[in-house]
């Protein structure tokens, strides 16, 4: 059995982070993967460019079970960290809006950038290592894969979540945990888009290809400013995939099309215009025609609807709501929300506080982040604090 001192499982963002930095404190680091390439999910983030971080990153902007878990990681290895990492590989990015940061070039410099520090710290990393087994060896565990048995001290499950099997993703950090008597939360897909009852989808199906700004609103009250897009299969962008967060089955979803008082502003500005040309000069023109057949209004000048049908209009207009069908799942969804429970690990260290050194980094815990960069900032932080101490 090869001796280690550390076996990461999963070369990904989080899995990476950790076992460049548990190299560079001199750990004899091995990462397992069943994937034929690292860092898939890198790659094909951020369509292509990977969108790595954020700089307004703040705790507020993650979704957890336990919302204080966050606090220490993110501030101990922070965007700024990242940042300089990023510089340090000479890698050009930029600041595509709301703080979010792109590589100017490809996702692939940054999986090129870890795959040096990993290097460099004298990391081993070996591919297509399927797990058949682990188990507790004395402090440390022994990890079986289809060829060969492993020992290690230390042992981080950074197996990511369930979104996009077909490139990899699988529950085995889930199943890991429970094996070790941790909690796992349930888990649902996030930043998603939404399907579509029936009756909506065939009124909103022509719209595919639509796009305008609007603030989401969630039952909870959360609320996002982003793009929403119509598609054939129902409702994307920014504004949507942010909410679906949020989102439980069976609740509504509200859209303000149009600022409060924005109507008001027409109806003493425009008197003698009808709702639809107006309409048409603050909303895409075929989103207005299906609202007007789909939520029934009807079209004359502004000045000859009454107060009480002008208010019904605006309502309509600024908490457009409807009920999704679903969302599209796992296959297209960002991440994961649920996960390993926060409260069975420590937040500075990622260990198990019931299994001393068992560690978890990443998406396969209990933490979502917004849209934005988010979700890696927490790979690689949770994934840092963890290699400081393996
Ligand atoms: P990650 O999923 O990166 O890595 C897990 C690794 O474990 C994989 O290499 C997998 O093969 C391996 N693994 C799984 N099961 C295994 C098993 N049984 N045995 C061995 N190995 C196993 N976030 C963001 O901040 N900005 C962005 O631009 C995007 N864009 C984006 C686009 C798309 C299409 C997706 C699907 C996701 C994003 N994300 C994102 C989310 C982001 O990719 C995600 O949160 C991180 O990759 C999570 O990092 P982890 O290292 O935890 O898991």
């Amino acid at each position: 059995m090869q001796a280690w001192d550390v076996i990461v499982i999963g070369a990904g963002a989080a899995g990476l982070m950790c076992a460049a930095e548990a190299g560079k404190r001199g750990r004899r680091v091995l990462v397992l993967d069943h994937g034929k390439r690292i860092g898939r999910k890198i790659l094909m983030s951020g369509g292509g460019r990977c969108n790595f971080t954020n700089y307004q990153v703040e705790p507020k902007a993650f979704l957890c079970a336990n919302p204080h878990f966050v606090k220490s990681a993110l501030a101990r290895y922070t965007q700024w960290d990242f940042i300089a990492l990023v510089d340090k590989h000479r890698i050009a990015f930029h600041e595509k809006t709301l703080g979010q940061l792109f590589c100017d070039d490809s996702a692939q410099n940054i999986v090129d950038m870890l795959v040096k520090e990993c290097e460099q710290a004298g990391v081993s990393i070996r591919l297509r290592a399927e797990i058949m087994e682990v188990d507790r060896l004395g402090e440390g565990f022994m990890v079986a894969t289809h060829g060969e048995a492993y020992s290690c001290h230390s042992l981080v499950v950074a197996t990511g979540g369930l979104s996009m099997p077909k490139i990899g993703a699988s529950p085995f950090g889930y199943r890991l945990a429970e094996q070790f008597g941790l909690r796992v939360l349930p888990t649902r897909a996030g930043l998603v888009p939404f399907t579509l009852q029936p009756e909506d989808k065939a009124s909103l199906e022509p719209l595919a290809g639509v796009s305008l700004p609007v603030v989401a609103e969630s039952e909870d009250g959360t609320r996002f400013a982003e793009n929403l897009l119509f598609t054939h299969r129902g409702l994307s962008g920014p504004a949507v995939l942010q909410i679906s967060s949020y989102w439980q089955p069976g609740e509504r979803v509200c859209f303000e099309l149009l600022p409060a008082g924005r109507l008001a502003e027409g109806v003493a500005d425009s008197p003698n215009q009808e709702l639809k040309t107006w309409l048409g000069r603050q909303l895409p023109k075929r989103l207005v025609e299906a609202l007007l057949t789909r939520e029934g209004l009807v079209n004359k000048p502004l000045k000859q609807y009454t107060p009480r049908e002008l208010a019904a209009i605006e309502e309509r207009l600024t908490a457009w709501s409807l009920k999704p069908g679903g969302t599209e799942g796992y296959r297209t969804a960002e991440v994961t929300l649920g996960g390993v429970d926060t409260h069975e690990l420590s937040s500075k260290t990622m260990m198990a506080t019931k299994v001393p050194n068992l560690y978890f980094v990443g998406e396969v815990m209990d933490v979502t982040g917004w849209l934005g960069g988010y979700n890696f900032q927490w790979a690689w932080s949770s994934g840092w604090c963890a290699g400081q101490v393996v």
